[in-house]
C-alpha cells in the first residue's frame, strides 16, 4: 500500500461556538470515528496521522485507541492554522510512500467509496481533489460590497476534501512555496501554485464540511438516515 492519510484535527471550531468539531458526537459516535472508520474501510490507506492540537491531543488519542483500527495510527501536533498542521502531519509520512491523502476531521460524511474514488484519480493525475458543481452564482466583490464580476457558474466547482498527492508533488510544492505556503486555503493550491497539474474528480454533496450548527443537523440526519440502511 503507498498511500497514507492525513487528517488535520487541530481546528477551535470557533464559527461552532468553540466547540471541538472532530470529538463532536454525531448519530451516536465522535465526527473523527466517522472519518477512520471510512479511511480504514476503504482498504486503500496504509496509515493514518491525525493531527490534534495541545489541548484536544489526550481526548483524539483515547479515540484512537478506543477504535482499534487495524491499521496503525498516529497522532501528531498541529500548528495555529489549518495548513501548519497539515504540513506538521506530511512531515511525519514516511519516505517511501508514493501519495498522500489528506481528509479533513470537519468532514465525517466520507465515504469508503469517496476515499477509493480520490486515490484512483490521484494514480492517473498525480494530484486529485475532490469537487462538486455549485449550485449558486458566486459574484467577485470589492471590499465596499460593489460587484465586481459575475464568473460564468458552469467553470466553477467547490473543493472539497479527500484530496490526494503525489508526494513528492506535495513536498516539492512546499519548497517552491517558500515563505507563502501558510495562506494556502487547500494544499491543492499549492500544487497548482508550483506548476503541478492538479484535477477534480467527482465528489459527494453530502461530503459537507461542519461549520456552522445547521451543517452539524444536517450531518446528524444524514448519518442517521444511513444508519437505517436507506442511503
Ligand atoms: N484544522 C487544523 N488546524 C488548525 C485549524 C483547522 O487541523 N489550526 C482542521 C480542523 O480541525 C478541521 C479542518 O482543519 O478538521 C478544517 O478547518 P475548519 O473547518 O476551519 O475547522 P476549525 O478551524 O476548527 O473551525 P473554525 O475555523 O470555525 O474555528
Ligand atoms: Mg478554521
Amino acid at each position: 500500500m503507498t498511500c497514507s492519510a492525513v487528517v488535520p484535527a487541530a481546528g477551535r471550531g470557533q464559527r461552532l461556538g468553540g466547540r471541538e468539531k472532530p470529538l463532536l458526537p454525531l448519530a451516536g459516535r465522535p465526527a473523527l470515528a466517522w472519518v477512520l472508520e471510512a479511511l480504514s474501510a476503504s482498504g486503500v490507506i496504509a496509515e493514518i496521522i491525525v493531527v490534534a492540537s495541545e489541548a484536544n491531543r489526550e481526548a483524539v488519542e483515547s479515540l484512537c485507541t478506543a477504535l482499534g483500527l487495524s491499521l496503525p495510527v498516529q497522532v501528531v501536533i498541529g500548528g495555529a492554522e489549518r495548513a501548519l498542521s497539515v504540513r506538521a502531519g506530511v512531515e511525519h509520512v514516511p519516505d517511501d510512500r508514493r501519495y498522500v491523502l489528506i481528509h479533513d476531521a470537519a468532514r465525517p460524511l466520507v465515504t469508503l467509496e469517496l476515499v477509493r474514488r480520490a486515490i484512483a484519480a490521484a494514480l492517473r493525475h498525480g494530484a486529485a481533489v475532490a469537487a462538486i458543481p455549485v449550485t449558486d452564482t458566486i459574484k467577485q466583490v470589492a471590499r465596499d460590497g460593489r460587484v465586481v464580476t459575475t464568473p460564468e457558474r458552469s467553470t466553477l466547482v467547490a473543493a472539497q476534501t479527500p484530496q490526494v498527492f503525489r508526494l513528492d508533488w506535495l513536498r516539492e510544492a512546499y519548497r517552491r512555496a517558500g515563505a507563502q505556503w501558510v495562506i494556502a486555503t487547500d494544499e491543492a493550491m499549492l500544487l497548482e501554485r508550483a506548476g503541478f497539474p492538479v484535477y477534480v474528480f467527482p465528489g459527494d454533496p453530502e461530503n459537507l464540511k461542519l461549520t456552522t450548527p445547521l451543517d452539524v443537523t444536517i450531518a446528524e440526519l444524514i448519518l442517521e438516515r444511513r444508519m437505517r440502511g436507506n442511503a
